[in-house]
């Protein structure tokens, strides 16, 4: 099965709880439960982790190369600050697609900012848990492309 990472940045474990009028009312591991049924519908094996340390969402980032085909990746405030994740991003051979819960272009201006999106292969921002959702039907056409 092809393997794909979920990845999940500071703060995340606490959404459902967090400021629901903005990240809504579904919890982290309701969300992880989605991608996976999901995925196992569209041929993937999901694999989520969420991690509130640059340097633990660094070596996922890395360590996912060895097996998986691609990442979707909610960096959360690290998307707005983080020269590091956006390097291990910049430096890994898989796609990457940014995610976030919440439209940040709707927000304050400093979320406008992304140092990840230059270097990923796409992003998907604004439709809540279903913005993960999306980004997995992305990469299933990536998959189906590469194999016409
Ligand atoms: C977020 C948006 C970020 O600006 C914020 O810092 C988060 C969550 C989102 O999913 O909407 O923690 O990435």
């Amino acid at each position: 099965m092809t393997g794909i990472l979920v990845l999940h940045g500071p703060n995340l474990n606490l959404i459902g709880q967090r400021e629901p009028e903005i990240y809504g009312s579904v919890s982290l591991a309701e969300i992880d439960q989605k991608l996976i049924t999901r995925g196992e519908e569209l041929g993937f094996e999901v694999r989520t982790f969420q991690a509130n340390g640059e340097g633990t969402l660094i070596d996922a980032l890395h360590e996912a190369q060895d097996w998986a085909y691609g990442v979707i990746f909610n960096p959360a405030a690290y998307t707005h600050t983080s020269v590091a994740l956006r390097d291990a991003v910049a430096g890994i051979r898989i796609p990457v697609i940014e995610v976030h819960l919440s439209n940040v272009y709707a927000r304050e201006e400093f979320r406008h900012k992304s140092l990840i999106s230059p270097v990923s292969s796409g992003k998907i921002t604004g439709f809540g848990w279903r913005s993960y959702l999306l980004a997995l039907q992305s990469l299933a056409w990536m998959v189906e492309e590469e194999n016409k």
